[in-house]
Order: structure tokens, then sequence, then C-alpha cells
């Protein structure tokens, strides 16, 4: 059979990254002749197949012409005698358009090792246009090739543009922004993907919470990087740094949504952004269909993070409120995470970024004092009903008070 190895495999294998997926082009076969080669057919749309050992993914060498409007329509020809090039030439990027055959040799036709040589993310063909998923996705593989020093070709920048001017990325379906958005975000620059959306006008079509944020000022002396949009930035990267964890990445990127509705006369405080910026953090996430654990993380990213910021001058009765708010008690690895989070948005600032944060280890020691108080107890020296609560709130404060008397920080 004539297999050639295509796509992000080839591309990896020439960046020298690990390969994840393999992914296979068949070129001269019908998918009967696959069938009666003892190929499982696994795609609908398309002839996509699993090889009977290996089930790496087989498909069918394939021209494709959009013929009605976003994702609905695609004319598909797989008949045998479509060409590997042909196949290739239907392909988002350059870099992603090379073919290596049976005796390690590369296929070529577009110039994807140059390009990968001049670290260029460039589009194949006009056909690029096509796809709208493709702007996505050229923002997503600039977040993960930024460490080696890719940029996207001006021609390619302007054509992402055109796209979205032309209101193609409002045939996109939430699952499929959130599919490249989620994985974005798990990239080692994801702010890239959010600079590279803003820059050709598609943060503002599927993120205009996000989009807002530029041009709004932060005072300067806890900014000094002033802008709002920048420092959200400055966060991702941050957090980025401090942990893979998704919902930590996602409740960055929103945790200042509030500030996007701030009075303009108010500028450049944002007193209650807290508050305010649930609701534009339950929007985008509702609009993405955002998974819960990244949705309640973010709203509490928002509601909390001054309180978290200012832990070392709390009371203790507002500490245990904090706790009590965020059902530490019963979510231990959530709050870890709303501390993370708020570290990250500490350090997310210019010339911050290498500050000492002792609020998030006090809080976290405080509130392991907390949980060292027993209900068993409260219950054994004859608490009934809501007493029980309250006793347990009393003890748990006290509790806090007597760790942050003998606080002595570092
Ligand atoms: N492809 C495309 N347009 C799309 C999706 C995919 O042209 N909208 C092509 C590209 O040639 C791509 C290949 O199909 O390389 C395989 O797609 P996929 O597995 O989604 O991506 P990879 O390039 O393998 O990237 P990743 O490493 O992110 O999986």
């Amino acid at each position: 059979m004539n297999c050639f190895l295509v796509g992000g495999a080839v591309r990896d294998k020439l960046l020298d990254r690990k390969v994840s997926d393999r992914d296979w082009v068949v070129v001269g076969e019908t998918v009967d002749s696959m069938l009666a080669a003892g190929y499982e057919q696994v795609g609908s749309d398309f002839p996509v197949f699993l090889h009977p050992k290996t089930k790496e993914e087989y498909a069918l060498a394939r021209t494709e012409r959009k013929s009605g409007k976003g994702y609905t329509g695609f004319e598909v020809n797989s008949e045998s005698s479509v060409t590997l090039e042909e196949d290739l030439k239907r392909r988002d990027l350059t870099i992603n358009a090379m073919a290596l055959d049976k005796n390690q040799q590369l296929i070529d036709p577009f110039n994807g090792q140059n390009d990968l040589h001049n670290r260029l993310l460039r589009h194949v063909s006009p056909a690029f246009v096509e796809d709208p998923l493709r702007v996505l996705r050229v923002a997503r593989f600039a977040a993960r090739y930024h460490q080696y020093g890719f940029e996207i070709a001006p021609e390619t920048a302007s054509l992402m543009k055109q796209m979205v001017d032309q209101g193609e990325l409002d045939h996109l379906v939430p699952e499929r922004v959130w599919k490249e958005t989620s994985r974005a975000l798990l990239e080692k620059d994801p702010d890239i993907f959010f600079e590279v959306l803003r820059a050709c006008g598609a943060l503002k079509v599927w993120f205009p919470e996000l989009d807002v944020l530029w041009g709004i000022p932060n005072p300067v002396q806890w900014h000094p990087e002033v802008d709002t949009g920048i420092h959200t930035m400055m966060v991702i990267q941050q957090a980025a740094k401090l942990s893979d964890n998704l919902a930590i990445r996602y409740a960055a990127l929103v945790h200042d949504l509030g500030k996007g509705l701030t009075d303009p006369a108010q500028w450049p405080s944002h007193r209650e952004h807290e508050e305010l910026g649930v609701a534009p953090i339950r929007a985008l996430s509702e609009r993405l269909k955002v998974p819960n654990e990244c949705k309640e993380l973010a709203i509490m990213t928002s509601e909390y993070h001054t309180h978290i910021h200012r832990a070392l001058e709390l009371r203790p009765a507002t500490i245990l409120k904090v706790l009590n708010h965020c059902d530490a008690w019963r979510k231990p690895e959530r709050f870890n995470n709303l501390l993370t989070t708020c570290i990250a948005d500490a350090k997310g600032r210019t010339g911050l970024e290498n500050r000492d944060y002792p609020q998030a280890e006090f809080i976290w020691n405080a509130y392991q004092a907390a949980m060292k108080v027993e209900v068993k107890s409260i219950i054994e020296a004859g608490a009934t009903g809501k007493n029980i609560k309250l006793r347990l709130d009393e003890k748990r404060i006290n509790a806090i008070r007597e760790f942050k008397q003998a606080y002595q920080p570092d």
C-alpha cells in the first residue's frame, strides 16, 4: 500500500519535538480495498480507517471544496486518482503540508521545510479561508511554537483578518472554539494565542469581555504596566509558569473581567470589580461551554482575589468567611488552585515578576489551623442543631487568631 506519514507528525519530527499522534495518507486505494485489507472505517464525512494492529489513522488522499457557509457543506473527493500533492494542497499551513514516504524521503511541494527553518506559519493556498477554525489553529500554533521564534507570515495574518471581517468566525460552534482555546491555554505561551486573536479581530467575536480590557487603566502604584489587557496577558504567562492546570490558566485569563464594567469616570480605580466580574465570566464561560471546574474557579478568583492579596490584614472572622464561601473544607484542591491563581495575578505585573507572595502560605496555614477543629468535640460538649455550626465557626476563628498571633513572616 502506498502510505505516507503526514501532518503534525512530520512537522514535529523535523522540529525535534515529541510526536504524539501519527496520521497517514493512503494513495491509490478505495474504501473497499481498505476494508478488504482489514482496516476499520471510522470517519463519516470522509474515508478514515484505523490500522488493524497499530490503530493509527489512515485516510484516503482527498481534496475538499467548500460549498456552504461555515462548517457545513464540504465537497469531498477521495477517489483513488487523488494524488498526494492534491491532498497536501488542501491543508492549512505549509509546515503541516509535508509528507514522509516509506524510505523517510520528505515530500514537500509547498516548501514547508523552508518555512520551518525560517520560523514562519504560512498558509498553503487561498483555500485556507474555507475553514474558519484555522484562524484559531494558527493562533494556537503561534502559542506553541513561540518558544522557537515562530511568527505568522504577513500574508497569512491579513487573510485571517479578512476572514474575521467577513464574519466567517460567526459560523464556528462553541465546542470547537473551546477545544482550540483549552489546548492553547495549556501551551507554553498561552498569551500569544490571545494576542494573535486580538490582532486579527477574532478576540472581539468570541471573547468580547476580554477584548475590552485593552485600553482600561489601573493605578500605576499597583500596576506598573497600567493597561488591564497587558496585565491579563502577564498573568496568564505567570500562570503558565506556575501550573499545568487548565482551570488555573482559565481563571488567570478572566480574573479581571469586572474591570471592563467600571464606569470610565472612576478609572484607574476599579471598586467592586470583584463582584462585577461574575456576570461577564458567566457569559463567556457559557458561550464557550467551558467546563464547570474552570468556570467555578474563575468566578471564585474574581470574587476573592483582592481578599487573598490582603490576607495578612484580614480579621480572623473575615478569613473564615472567605474559607466558608470558597468551601475550602470540602474542596481543598480548588482552594489551593485559587491561591496559585492569586500568585499569578500578583506576579503578572511589570517589574514584580519575582516578588514574594507570603499571602498564599499565610492563608493556607490559617486554613490548616482551622481544619484542626473537630466537630466531634463540639457535639460531645453537648451542642445540637444550628449551634453546632455556630460553635464550629467560633472555634475556627479562635484557631485562626492563634495562628495569626504566632505568625512570623520570613
Ligand atoms: N488540517 C487542516 N485544517 C484543519 C485541521 C487539520 O489542514 N482545520 C490538517 C493539517 O495538515 C494538520 C493535519 O490535518 O497537520 C492533522 O490535523 P490535527 O491532527 O488536528 O493537527 P496536527 O497538525 O497534527 O496538530 P496537533 O499537534 O495540534 O495535533
